[in-house]
């Protein structure tokens, strides 16, 4: 095409110089040649088309029907989850895509809403096994994301759950906003299908605490999402706070809470159209503020706080003390430490006091899977 246009724009530059330049005379003589060889062309064309009619139109007619079969504009290319998780856009296309939302609240069609399980990963995951009984005989209520190291080559066997699930990914650090960006990358990406309700983020160190049936009916029933958010006092709390973010967020809209959450779908379009926090974040949250600890609470509380239980229902031991949580091996894997994770607690669901407070669990080592796989019958019932 380009080559096309380029040879008729050079055409017209000399044909209009000479022109000026050339007698009438002579002008007359090559306006009647070019009449004369057009004429010609217009016949012969005229003969080509009756004689070539039905070989000429039959191959126009194919051409032109077969892109219609391919993006037929029905509602199924809407409702349809996209094909494969690979695509070429950026975040910026990709966040703009993720955030349409249709204005009419019924669906014209069935919609059995999905939970989205989104990995936050450097690349393997070792409990895989584990993961993998908790979804199974459960297909249609959920889907898998999974965002890596740009480097990582996933290989998980055709048979996985997790075959085929990474999306494009870039470099994440913790503490960084470009921990958010790979948070918001994979809500974007499981935005992409409609089905999708809500959205769990997990790390490879997660497990599940209870049965797919429980986790699912706990979560579609709830009339909050699971997101921690307090206002804390003291230097890791309201200490991280920079008034240069005023008004935006102000010291009392200021939130803490761990980055594991799970939310509805509504929230998760707030937090991938947002333009109003993340440049207050990014410029002013830098360590030792750390920003995914702080931007997502601390936005939807000043936004939706009123769809917010402000608790994560992922349990997490900082019992040891120091920067990091304990992580679990072979040798803590235990009944007494069932005991610890199931008993003694209380929270609020939907306003009531409820002992379930956790669905999740972190952090767990590689070494930490045979003992699992062993309780989780008894214990996690699946
Ligand atoms: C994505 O591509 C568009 C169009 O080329 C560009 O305007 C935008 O800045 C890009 N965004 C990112 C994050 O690279
Ligand atoms: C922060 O405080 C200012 C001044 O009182 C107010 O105008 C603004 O709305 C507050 N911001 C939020 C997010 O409440
Ligand atoms: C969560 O905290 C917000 C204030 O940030 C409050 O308005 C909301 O009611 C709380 N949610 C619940 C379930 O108590």
């Amino acid at each position: 095409m380009q080559s096309r246009v380029l040879t008729l724009e050079e055409g017209k530059d000399p044909v209009r110089t000479n022109q000026s330049r050339v007698l009438p005379l002579r002008f007359l003589q090559v306006l009647l040649l070019f009449l004369g060889v057009g004429i010609a062309f217009s016949i012969f064309s005229m003969f080509l088309e009756r004689y070539f009619r039905l070989q000429n139109v039959f191959p126009l007619i194919q051409s032109r029907i077969q892109p219609c079969f391919e993006e037929r504009n029905t509602l199924e290319r809407w409702v349809r989850p996209p094909s494969s998780l690979l695509h070429h856009m950026n975040d910026t296309e990709l966040f703009w895509r993720a955030s349409f939302v249709p204005l009419i609240k019924d669906y014209p069609f069935i919609r059995t809403p999905k939970m989205a399980f989104m990995f936050l990963t450097r690349g393997p995951l070792p409990l895989a096994p584990l993961w993998e009984k908790f979804f199974k005989g459960h297909e249609g209520l959920y889907s898998i994301y999974i965002h890596s190291l740009p480097s990582y080559d996933a290989n998980f066997p055709p048979s996985s759950v997790f075959y085929q699930r990474q999306i494009p990914s870039q470099v994440a650090e913790w503490g960084r906003m470009s921990m958010c960006d790979a948070e918001r990358r994979l809500l974007a990406n499981a935005l992409l299908d409609i089905s999708n309700e809500w959205f769990v983020l997990l790390s490879e160190a997660c497990i599940p605490l209870q049965n797919f049936g429980i986790v699912y009916r706990y979560v579609s029933r709830s009339r909050y999402s699971f997101i921690g958010a307090v206002d804390e006092p003291g230097p890791y709390g309201r200490g991280r706070y920079n008034s240069n973010m005023a008004p935006e967020v102000n010291i009392s809209d200021w939130r803490k809470g761990s980055q594991w959450f799970e939310i509805n779908r509504q929230l998760a379009v707030n937090i991938i159209e947002d333009s109003i926090y993340y440049p207050k974040f990014e410029d002013f949250c830098r360590p030792a503020c750390y920003v995914d600890e702080h931007y997502f609470p601390t936005m939807l509380s000043i936004q939706s706080p009123h769809l917010l239980a402000n608790r994560s229902l992922t349990w997490v031991d900082w019992s040891r003390g120091g920067a990091h949580p304990a992580t679990f091996g072979k040798a803590d894997i235990t009944e007494q430490f069932f005991k610890r994770i199931f008993e003694g607690h209380t929270c609020t669901y939907n306003n009531q006091p409820l002992s379930v407070c956790y669905l999740f669990a972190r952090k767990f080592a590689p070494s930490a899977l045979e003992p699992l796989l062993e309780f989780a019958p008894k214990v996690f019932g699946f």
